[in-house]
């Protein structure tokens, strides 16, 4: 496994896979891995000849007063698993070889940037397009892995390559749960024992939803009042966001009539949790 910090050489040693005719996938993450992240490192093993992983905290997409110091990082551990998934090509730069002092462009996906999470993290997704547009530059790969844990942030990235005539596939993969249906996030290892037995609550919320939309439940405001009181009821939070959408544009809607997405942010402790499920209104089935 080739481990790599220098912008160059990561461009020499993906030409070379290029050069030789193999397919390359990407999957990038911000460290502190978990079986969620090696779902997406499978993916790109099943479809493509050699795998990178990119392993890179991105200041840029912390807004001020986030969690970009507290972020749980893992190096060593994170290099042993992906040693052990068969990676090719790890790329870990430090934040001066991705930002100059002088770095001034940003991309922005607006609209589908805006909503949801965009609307309480400013620049979060500005932050994240920049930096995904920056690996995928410094690694032309042929198809990047995205988790469908981060809803939105897959759709924009969709909306950014499609926008941007990138030549590379967006793939995205399905959420990877704990057992007792807690969505894995580098950021649950922040959480007391008594929040983390709290936290259940958003899983357990949004699959009772799945099932009242599977009892002929259409209504958006009654679908989101049920999720509301699951999740207080399991104690003290913040309730960023409920809200069921559109799962093209994320667009609000009223009733679920068709395939729709239920998207959550919960601040429980100091972590900000988020989570998301497909429901289809059981005529549209
Ligand atoms: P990070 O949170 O490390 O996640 C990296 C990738 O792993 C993302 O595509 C994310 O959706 C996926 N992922 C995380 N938890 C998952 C889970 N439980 N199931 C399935 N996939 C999961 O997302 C980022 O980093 C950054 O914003 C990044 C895209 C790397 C840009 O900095």
């Amino acid at each position: 496994m080739h481990i790599l910090k220098e912008i160059e050489a990561t461009r020499r040693a993906v030409g070379a896979i290029r050069a030789a005719g193999e397919t390359l996938g990407l999957v990038p993450t911000m460290g502190k891995l978990h079986e969620g992240h090696l779902s997406l490192v499978r993916a790109a093993r099943a479809r493509c000849d050699q795998v990178a992983v990119t392993i890179f905290v991105n200041p840029t997409q912390f807004g001020p007063g986030e969690d970009l110091d507290a972020y749980p990082r893992s190096p060593d551990a994170d290099l042993s698993l992906l040693r052990a998934e068969g990676v090719d090509l790890v790329f870990m730069p430090v934040v001066e070889a991705m930002y100059e002092a002088d770095s001034a462009t940003r991309v922005r996906v607006p609209g589908i940037s805006e909503v949801l999470c965009g609307a309480h993290r400013p620049g979060h997704f500005d932050g994240v397009a920049t930096v995904v547009a920056k690996l995928l530059n410094i690694l032309p790969a042929d198809a990047a892995f995205f988790g469908e844990k981060d809803y939105q942030q897959l759709l924009i990235i969709k909306k950014m390559v499609a926008d941007l005539n990138m030549p590379i596939e967006i793939v995205g993969c399905p959420l990877v749960r704990e057992p007792d249906g807690l969505a894995m996030s580098s950021r649950n290892v922040r959480l007391s024992t008594e929040h983390r037995t709290q936290a259940v609550a958003l899983s357990r919320a949004l699959f009772a939803a799945r099932d009242r939309v599977g009892e002929g439940i259409t209504s958006t405001a009654e679908l989101v009042r049920e999720i509301r009181q699951e999740i207080e009821s399991a104690g003290p939070c913040e309730i960023d966001y409920i809200e069921i959408v559109d799962p093209q544009d994320l667009s609000s809607i009223e009733r679920v009539t068709d395939a729709a997405r239920i998207c959550l942010a919960v601040r429980i402790g100091d972590c900000r949790l988020i989570d998301n499920i497909a429901v289809t209104c059981a005529t549209a089935l």
